[in-house]
């Protein structure tokens, strides 16, 4: 079976990888990084967003191998002791429910603000379209993310 090898939050991993394995079954049964879901595996739900070299990818839409040297980042990367601010701006205006949908939310959030760092209800609702929430909690998770922007943008931003 192939090496894979790649930076995750930070750290130089490296595993055996078929050459079918996705980037998003490497994360959780070769690293244990569970907190990216596995919605739908059709690249349907957000579940499994990930940031590669910077920006947000559905990990099950891609594979292990692709990830060959890039850096990935998951929702287990970005707290550094305290919550980073999107991460404290979806529990302050209670943006979850069951919470299966919120580390890929969470993720995509933070790749929209880094692009658009303040972004209109309209840009949000817009960039989620590829997030799917079967809680339907979108309205308090549309606030959150507004807040978290104007932390991230008060110089909170990681
Ligand atoms: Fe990847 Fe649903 S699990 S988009
Ligand atoms: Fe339950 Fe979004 S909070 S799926």
């Amino acid at each position: 079976m192939p090496t894979v090898t790649m930076t995750v939050n930070g750290r130089a991993v490296s595993g055996e990888a078929e050459p079918r394995t996705l980037l998003v079954q490497f994360l959780r049964d070769t690293l244990g990084l569970t907190g990216t879901h596995i919605g739908c595996d059709t690249s349907q739900c957000g579940a499994c967003v990930v940031h590669l070299d910077g920006l947000s990818v559905k990990s099950c839409s891609m594979l292990a191998v692709q990830a060959e040297g890039a850096a990935v980042t998951t929702i287990e990367g970005l707290s550094n002791g305290e919550l980073q601010p999107m991460q404290a701006a979806f529990r302050e205006h209670h943006g979850l429910q069951c919470g299966f949908c919120t580390p890929g939310m969470v993720m995509s959030a933070i790749d929209l603000v880094n692009q658009n760092p303040t972004p209109s209800e309209h840009d949000i609702r817009e960039w989620l379209d590829g997030n799917i929430c079967r809680c339907t909690g979108y309205h308090n998770i549309v606030k959150a993310i507004k807040a978290g922007a104007e932390a991230m943008a008060a110089g909170g931003k990681r």
